[in-house]
């Protein structure tokens, strides 16, 4: 019997993703997304992909009955992946509450199920944004945690330890938590990808409408940070790269090969890239010039910060298998295949 994973915010980018290599590793995925920021019709482009259906039920995970009730049919989940959050910084900001109650009351109601209904295993979207701008490069799960830099950034961190402390006040919960570095590109199918709302805040989204003609020009925020050349380096790992790491994070859990009930991962690629090189990678594998300017820096960026992977290689026996330009050509194909350009 195929064993039942719970994928929540699993018609958004990463967990679409993520869905598609669960139902090409034989698992049944059953997602619940409240469509707040993805389109069900990803759903078309995940059972293109795989041949597969997954099952989807909408359900907004901050309604406390709607949970009750969706784990009242769905007891029998074998381990969870908690994709479901709100993800913008800028957004979080200026509506601070939002993010605090969509993201943190959905983890509590979803750790509420699962002590309830007996279901031991979890995986966790956390993000590198928890070190802020670490001492030491790369950056190790050991680094301290610096302020968040944002109320979504901080989600994350209260997230963990709001985790921590329901895994030592449980003797069956296990959670494996990823932090990501920076997560681009997209399917090599280009039947999914990223798809932002709006103008997008992100680099490669922005890079990729840009060429694509939606947006005039993309503003470099920043050339005069303390990096080579002068750009602020990041750790960009490719979703499907990303994706894959979920899937052996499930293993490990529902086979019982954890060391310890809290588990913690960095997840990139142990590279730093600057936003001069990524624009240079996208130049290369489009054969287009970008339109860029250089302009003042963002507030709350970071100047650098790249991953130590070292102890997901080791643990999970997973690395990255994609480069920077392979990447890139997929977020292109992508842009190019959604808005209809050959
Ligand atoms: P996304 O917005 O594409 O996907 C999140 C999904 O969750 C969306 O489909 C949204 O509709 C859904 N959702 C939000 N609140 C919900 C709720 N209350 N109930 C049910 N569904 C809800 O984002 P993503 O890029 O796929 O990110 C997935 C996770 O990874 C998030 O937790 C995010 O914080 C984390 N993360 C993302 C990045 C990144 O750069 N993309 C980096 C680090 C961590
Ligand atoms: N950048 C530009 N121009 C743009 C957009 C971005 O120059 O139009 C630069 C930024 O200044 C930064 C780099 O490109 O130097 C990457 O910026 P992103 O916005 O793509 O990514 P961030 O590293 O700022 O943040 C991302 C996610 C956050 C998450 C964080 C750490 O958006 O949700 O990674 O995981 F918290």
């Amino acid at each position: 019997m195929s064993k039942k994973i719970l994928v929540t915010g699993g018609t958004g980018y990463i967990g679409s993703h993520t869905a598609v290599e669960l139902l090409q590793k034989d698992y049944e995925v059953f997602i619940v997304d409240n469509l707040c920021n993805s389109h069900i019709s990803v759903l078309t482009g995940i059972e293109k992909i795989t041949k597969k259906k997954p099952h989807f039920t909408k359900l907004d995970l901050t309604d406390k009955h709607a949970t009750e009730k969706y784990f009242h049919v769905h007891h029998d989940i074998d381990a969870i992946i908690h994709f479901a959050a709100l993800k913008s910084v800028n957004e979080s900001v200026s509506k601070p509450l939002l993010y605090y109650k969509n993201n943190l009351e959905s983890l509590v109601n979803l750790l509420n199920n699962m002590l309830d209904k007996e279901i031991p295993s979890l995986v966790f979207s956390s993000s590198c944004t928890v070190y802020g701008q670490p001492d030491r490069l790369p950056v190790n799960e050991e680094a301290p945690l610096k302020k968040p830099s944002s109320p979504y950034g901080n989600t994350k961190q209260i997230s963990e330890e709001i985790i921590r402390d329901t895994i030592n006040s449980s003797d069956f919960l296990k959670v494996i938590s990823l932090r990501y570095f920076n997560p681009i590109g997209s399917h090599p199918s280009a039947l999914i990808g990223e798809l932002p709302l709006g103008v997008p805040n992100n680099l490669v989204p922005f890079i990729t409408q840009t060429a694509a003609g939606i947006r005039d020009q993309l503003k470099v925020f920043g050339d005069n940070y303390n990096t080579p050349d002068g750009t602020c380096i990041r750790d960009y790992i490719n979703v499907v790269d990303l994706a894959k790491a979920h899937v052996v994070s499930v293993e490990r859990l529902v086979n019982n090969k954890m060391n310890e009930s809290l588990e913690i991962f960095n997840l990139g690629t142990g590279n730093g890239y600057s936003v001069l090189d990524v624009i240079d990678a996208f130049e290369k594998v489009s054969g287009k010039k970008l339109n860029y300017t250089i302009v003042g820096r963002r507030s709350g960026d970071v100047e650098q910060v790249w991953a130590d992977v070292s102890k997901a290689n080791e643990v999970l026996d997973w690395k990255t298998e994609r480069n920077l330009e392979e990447t890139m050509l997929s977020a292109w194909n992508w842009e190019k295949k959604y808005r209809g350009i050959h």
